[in-house]
């Protein structure tokens, strides 16, 4: 009777105690510390949660932050200059109101984009992607987004013509436009070119994925899309992958988890510290 207690009550033990190891591996997954080294950080249109977005104030706090690249945003004026600004028009980012494309650079100039900011930046000025590029070319990568080219008929041979004056620079060049992509691709061989995919083109078919790694060096997904086998495919396709635009700890986690070479994000303080990521995150 005694020597069954004893069984019953060692039993309940082992129970007990591999409850409690599971239960505790459950609450507390394994997790690393890891640093962005290896993975290309992209401030989006520049350290844009420390300065008003796209101005030279925001691209300079992103090299200041240590970023890889600054992400800028090019449109066309309507005397046929490309500026860095995000939108179709300037209302949401300026004082002023109308497209882009039906205002000059000198109507341009005078609007006031930092105000929607914070008052400190009430001088800052929309600028050109020449005045970027002549100011920051040797101090950080610079990834031109180009907006909405089949608004702006030769828009790729502007772009070009502005790059091929940096040869030494470290210049990505992206679009959701595949046609306008393919273009940058032939006009400027030796730059990196990359698809962005929106919604509408995930998921992508194979017809697609041949063409895209025939033309571009990288894909760009939104984290929110992005999978194992998107970028395991790109991999295996030679294509690099950027992933955008990380707003929170869990999607850097899910960016890093799934190996992914570069980050756009506006969270530039992620850059110079350390991290603690969960090792499987899905
Ligand atoms: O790099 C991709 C990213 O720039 C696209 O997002 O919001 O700047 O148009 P958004």
């Amino acid at each position: 009777m005694k020597m069954r207690k004893v069984k019953v009550s060692v039993i309940i033990t082992v129970l007990l105690v591999s409850l409690i190891f599971s239960v505790g591996f459950i609450n507390n997954p394994v997790e690393s510390v890891v640093t962005l080294e290896g993975v290309k950080t992209i401030a989006h249109r520049g350290a844009s949660d420390q300065a008003p977005e796209n101005t030279m104030s925001a691209f300079q706090k992103g090299v200041d932050y240590g970023a890889d690249f600054i992400e800028v945003d090019v449109h066309v004026t309507k005397d046929d200059e490309l500026v860095i600004i995000h939108d179709l028009t300037v209302n949401r980012t300026s004082n002023g109101k109308g497209k882009v494309k039906d205002l000059t650079l000198e109507e341009i100039k005078q609007l006031d984009v930092g105000s929607h900011f914070h008052a400190d930046y009430k001088e800052e000025r929309i600028i050109t992607l020449n005045e970027l590029l002549e100011e920051l070319h040797d101090k950080v990568g610079i990834v031109i987004d180009i907006k909405y080219p089949e608004l702006y008929i030769g828009i790729e041979e502007k772009v070009a013509n502005i790059v091929k004056d940096y040869p030494n620079s470290q210049i990505f060049i992206q679009s959701f436009d595949f046609e306008s992509m393919k273009k940058i691709s032939y006009l400027l061989p030796n730059v990196e070119v990359g698809l962005l995919v929106s919604r509408k083109q995930h998921p992508i078919s194979t017809n697609e994925w041949d063409e895209i790694s025939e033309y571009m060096s990288y894909i760009g997904y939104n984290i929110k899309l992005l999978r194992e086998r998107i970028v395991s495919e790109a991999h295996q396709r030679d294509l690099k992958v950027l992933t955008w635009t990380l707003k929170k700890k869990p999607q850097l986690n899910k960016a890093i988890y799934l190996g992914v070479d570069s980050i756009v994000t506006d969270y530039n303080d992620w850059f110079l510290e350390e991290h603690v990521l969960i090792e499987n995150p899905l």
